[in-house]
């Protein structure tokens, strides 16, 4: 390995959400390990940081005009990574994904208007619908060998929607899926264009994991299919990938002339137009010299995913759960999709939140309770795979400590 996947970083001080917001033990210093919010623990690639460096030690930071070849870099890795036809023409610059999702929601849609969320789903999709004044419609994926779209539900519900006289206009799509951790496939994409088609909605494809893709897949969007361009927004962006969540900056692609004047006023009606100037040098970096360090990342990712399964399998195997958890296949993202039912069975919990409130509060480690992301969540746990494995391991340790000998989880405290 060329790159360094295991020195552990100490975040605090830092301000850092996802180790600063956990509940505080009764001992100060007494730590919790964070394996929730999608955020990882590794330092950004080397190149990323000299950049970053370098323009810190010129000591002005004006206003920063986006330089042509910040397109041109996006178009040739989408080119590269894959075989994307997309012209830095087609790009927009936008604040962070959650930001641009917000303003297409404003600029395409009416107060009122219907959005179609496919859940379990990445929870802010919800507030991005319901702060702008929008009616989410849900249509739960469906938990077969894996998570599917339900293609009959959604028929139903945009059929019963355009009866009722108000359609559904747009659909939040996160591709590849959090927390599921799928990547869509053509046939299913096919699928959704039928019904987009039919009737008549635009998608607002969220891309932000399409980076995090395992061996053996391939990430496809609604914009991969020409039938679905005059209706698709991407929103993208180096957050996930290098892990610059806290130096926002992404970016939207619309192959449709029209689609993309209309983000383009919605961008500059919110006074949109130039980068924040450390944003934009990191994220140049890490598009023109990051790939190697990313290609390992996936390497480590899949290697903790592994850890992970190993290690679930033996606490099946003590703890005799009933069902057994399980882990989905990870096709993309760091993040990991658990199914818990024999663990809050086993401790008499409540439900998913009961159980991952004790496990941070007693067990010490932090991990996402699955109904946060709506329905299909319930009694699941999102585990976040980005760390050391130090850590990792550390946090799993603790799980089976808090469980005791046969994962009973005996309240204390
Ligand atoms: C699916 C998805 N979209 C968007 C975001 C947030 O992106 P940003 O910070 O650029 O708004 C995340 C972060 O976890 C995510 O998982």
């Amino acid at each position: 390995m060329a790159y360094d996947f295991k020195t552990f970083h100490d975040r605090s001080g830092t301000y850092s959400l996802k180790w600063d917001n956990v509940i505080k033990g009764e001992n100060p210093g007494e730590d919790t390990v964070p394996l929730w919010v999608a955020d990882m623990d590794f330092a950004s690639p080397p190149s990323v940081v000299e950049a970053l460096a370098h323009r810190v030690d010129h000591p002005i930071y004006g206003y920063t005009n986006l330089p042509p070849m910040y397109f041109e870099t996006l178009s040739a890795w989408y080119s590269r990574r894959y075989g994307r036809s997309w012209k830095p023409q087609h790009f927009l610059l936008a604040p962070s994904v959650l930001h641009g999702l917000s303003m297409a929601v404003r600029a395409f849609t009416q107060p009122g208007d219907r959005i179609l969320n496919l859940p379990p789903v990445y929870y802010p999709f919800y507030k991005v619908a319901r702060l702008n004044g929008r009616e989410i419609l849900d249509v739960p994926l469906s938990k077969n060998d894996r998570w599917e779209m339900d293609f009959a539900a959604m028929e139903k519900v945009l059929a019963k929607a355009l009866d009722e006289g108000r359609p559904v206009k747009a659909l939040l799509f996160s591709a590849p899926h959090n927390p599921t951790g799928r990547v869509w496939t053509h046939q299913e994409l096919l699928e959704l264009c039928t019904l987009a088609k039919k009737y008549d909605f635009l998608i607002f494809s969220d891309e932000i994991h399409a980076d995090l893709v395992q061996r053996g897949h391939r990430h496809l969007g609604p914009l991969d299919l020409p039938e679905l361009a005059d209706r698709t927004l991407v929103f993208a962006g180096p957050n996930k990938t290098f892990n610059l969540a806290g130096l926002p900056i992404s970016h939207v692609v619309a192959l449709d002339d029209g689609l993309r004047s209309k983000m383009k006023q919605a961008l500059e009606a919110d006074f949109y137009e130039q980068p924040n100037v450390l944003s934009l040098s990191a994220a140049l970096a890490a598009y023109r010299e990051g790939e190697p360090w990313l290609e390992e990342l996936l390497a480590v990712i899949n290697d903790n995913k592994n850890f992970l399964d190993q290690f679930l399998e033996q606490l099946n195997r003590e703890w005799g759960l009933d069902p057994a958890v399980t882990s989905q296949p990870l096709e993309a993202t760091y993040l990991a999709w658990v199914d818990v039912t024999g663990m809050i069975r086993r401790g008499n919990f409540t439900d998913d939140t009961d159980f991952a409130f004790f496990l941070e509060k007693t067990g010490k480690v932090k991990i996402t309770a699955g109904s946060i992301f709506s329905t299909g969540g319930q009694n699941h746990l999102r585990f976040n795979l980005a760390t050391p494995r130090v850590l990792l391991e550390k946090g799993l340790e603790r799980i089976r400590s808090a469980g005791g000998k046969n994962g009973e989880f005996y309240r204390r405290g």
